[in-house]
Order: C-alpha cells, then structure tokens, then sequence
C-alpha cells in the first residue's frame, strides 16, 4: 500500500534532513525519556544546566520518532539555549513550537508535543534528582504536554494495555 506524504513545510523538512542539536550529551546535567502514546515513538532530551545561574547552557536529543518530532526536538533545542530554566518552562509551548516550525499538519501535532513534554520532564527531573523540591513555577500536578509525554514504562504499560484490548476485540470478531 503506497502511502500519500504529509504536506510539511520546507522548514520542518529542512529540519528533518539537517537537524541541530542531534546526538548523544556526554555531560548533561540532566536526561529525560519520553514516549508518546498517540504513536508509540520515543525521544530522549539532555540539558546541560549552569546550575548556579539556573540557565540551560545547551540542549540535544535523541529522536525515534517521525519527522515532525524530529523537526520541533530540533527547533525545540535552539529555542531554550540560554532561557533560564524558569522562562524556558513557562514560554516553550507546544504551540508556540508549532508556530516557530511554520506550522505542522494537525496529525502531527502530538508529535510536537513530545519533544515540549520531554522538556518539560527534564525540568521536572532536574529538581527532583537534586532533591530540593520544587520552584513555585512548577505545578504538582502535571502539565499537559508532561502527561502526552509519558515515561519509559507508563509507555510500555499503556500500549501493552492498547494491545490486548485490539487482541480482545480481534478473537471477538
Ligand atoms: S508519529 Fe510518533 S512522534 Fe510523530
């Protein structure tokens, strides 16, 4: 079965082909898994954190996801270079993402909001993996994009669950 390409914009297309910020941190400060239960993809996010000034110094990622996610981890990395960790969680969006990127199909949107949930997660990570609780600006409760962007083993759970009931409706039929 052939299938119809999405209509990307050249940016996200460019993205995809020449992504910044590609690759493995060595040094980071801080690293986050983060899967998607809309597709079942998965991203991992570092951040390399000036701990006294609260700034994040440099951003990468590692992407098994489809384009889009690729693209919007990519621009999603030169966004947060030099925010403080405060600014970078209250400004970086999904859509605010999406708009930076020139817009995406709405399929995709969830793919975006993967790559914002795991610098959301990797926030969240850094405070409570120094143990010091968190800053006000960050709820108790999760925010959107953080519960879209489920941890390894939610993840696992969840499609282990999806795929069971597809199996069950399956031997119904
Ligand atoms: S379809 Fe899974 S991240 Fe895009």
């Amino acid at each position: 079965m052939s299938r119809i390409p999405l209509p990307y914009n050249p940016k996200v297309m460019d993205l995809f082909r020449n992504p910044k910020n590609l690759g493995k941190m060595d040094d980071a400060t801080v690293v986050a898994v983060a899967g998607n239960p809309a597709c079942g993809d998965m991203i991992t996010f570092y951040l390399k954190i000036d701990e006294e000034k609260q700034v994040i110094m440099k951003a990468q990622f590692e992407s098994y996801g489809c384009a889009a996610n690729i693209a919007t981890s990519s621009i999603v990395t030169e966004m947060v270079k030099g925010l403080t960790l405060e600014k970078a969680w209250e400004d970086i969006t999904w859509k605010k993402v999406t708009e930076e990127i020139g817009g995406l199909p709405s399929v995709k949107f969830h793919c975006g909001v993967l790559a914002v949930g795991a610098l959301k997660r990797a926030i969240r990570q850094y405070f409570t993996q120094k143990n010091v609780g968190g800053p006000s600006w960050i709820p108790a409760e999760h925010t959107f994009e953080e519960k879209q962007a489920l941890e390894e083993e939610e993840l696992a759970k969840t499609l282990s669950k999806r795929l069971k009931i597809e199996e069950e409706k399956k031997a119904e039929k």
